[in-house]
């Protein structure tokens, strides 16, 4: 089996897989979002020292298995460097005790490969990758070869609902309140879709978190179906921009598969659109399970095992920790 380490952000997770047949052994996560909602985002001090905690009590539960682990798949990039630091040095101090080697994993290669937890990949696959940290439209044909095809200018999707959700008071993280709280609303606030006029293939999101704030300014004491409508108007300018520019996309590239990956995945809104676009342009959707969107090392673990195949071994010394690359 493969054990995986994620720790790059607020979550800190285990995960073991067995190699010949992709199936999940055993998968465990400890999130930290009741301990940073008060700050309004991530606090990277205390992300690291809640690492130090949570993860050797998730391996307490698995020590029985740890003999039939043949390597250790740890994610290394990108994320915040002293959160990285707590999840590679429990890496590098199992690789050494236990003998087995050490696999240095992208965080978002990850992502893509939440899609093929329990079964064999499914590439090459077009996708739409939209994280706390990410948005990105990949052109992904291997696991070595994912280009990005756009990317983000300022801020990510997923921020731009942690910020409008800071903004109204509703803690962090946003994504799922924020999601809630527009069910709710009417879409009464003429937000204007980022980029609109631009014949870039691009995400903006640092305008629209402005008009959110200029607009939460003027309303001043807030209702709480203002709360709502601010959501609800939010939330569809966000996804209408996401669209715009897969659809640019799709209209230079034909993917005959289309995924949509990452924790701001999670976003049903978002899933139903984009399966009427990849209807529109003649691609198979393919997304994620929900439990898989979010930050876990299931992933790690899963695109670990192709790392094992293609012997991509580390020495403790070797490993890297990039909390900016892509
Ligand atoms: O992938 P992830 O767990 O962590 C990173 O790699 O960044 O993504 C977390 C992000 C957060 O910004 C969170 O607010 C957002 O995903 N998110 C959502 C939803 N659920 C989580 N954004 C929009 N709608 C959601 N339902
Ligand atoms: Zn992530």
């Amino acid at each position: 089996m493969i054990l995986s380490i994620e720790s790059s952000c607020d979550d800190s997770s285990l995960a073991l897989t067995k190699i010949d047949d992709y199936k999940l052994f055993f998968h465990k996560k400890i999130s930290q979002e009741i301990e940073h909602s008060s700050y309004g985002g991530v606090v990277p001090e205390l992300a690291a020292r809640l690492h130090a905690t949570a993860l050797p009590k998730i391996l307490e539960e698995i020590s029985p298995y740890l003999k039939e682990v043949k390597a250790i798949a740890v994610t290394n990039e990108p994320g915040l460097s002293v959160s990285l630091i707590e999840g590679v040095m429990m890496a590098k101090a199992l690789g050494l005790s236990l003998g087995v080697p050490i696999l240095p994993i992208n965080h978002l290669k990850g992502h893509i490969y939440s899609l093929f937890i329990g079964k064999p990949q499914r590439l090459p696959l077009g996708v739409l990758l939209v994280s706390g940290g990410h948005t990105q439209i990949l052109d992904a044909k291997s696991y070595d070869d994912i280009k990005i095809l756009a990317t983000t200018l300022d801020d990510s999707f997923g921020e731009s609902f942690d910020k409008t959700a800071k903004m109204l008071g509703l803690g962090y993280p946003g994504g799922a309140i924020i999601e809630e709280y527009a069910k709710l609303g009417e879409e009464r606030f003429n937000f204007t879709v980022p980029m609109q006029k631009s014949k870039n293939i691009a995400f903006s999101y640092s305008g629209l978190k402005n008009q959110v704030r200029v607009a939460v300014q003027k309303l001043g004491e807030k209702t709480q179906q203002d709360m709502y409508d601010i959501a609800a108007s939010f939330q569809a300018a966000a996804i209408s921009h996401i669209l715009k520019q897969c659809e640019k996309v799709f209209k230079q590239t034909h993917f005959k598969e289309f995924a949509v990956v990452g924790g701001a995945g999670a976003n049903q809104t978002l899933r139903d659109k984009m399966g009427i676009l990849c209807e529109k342009f003649g691609s198979k959707l393919y997304l994620p399970p929900l439990e898989f969107c979010s930050d876990n090392a299931a992933m790690i673990g899963r695109a670990g095992i192709e790392a094992y195949k293609l012997k991509r071994f580390a020495l403790p010394h070797e490993i890297k920790i990039n909390p900016k690359v892509r």
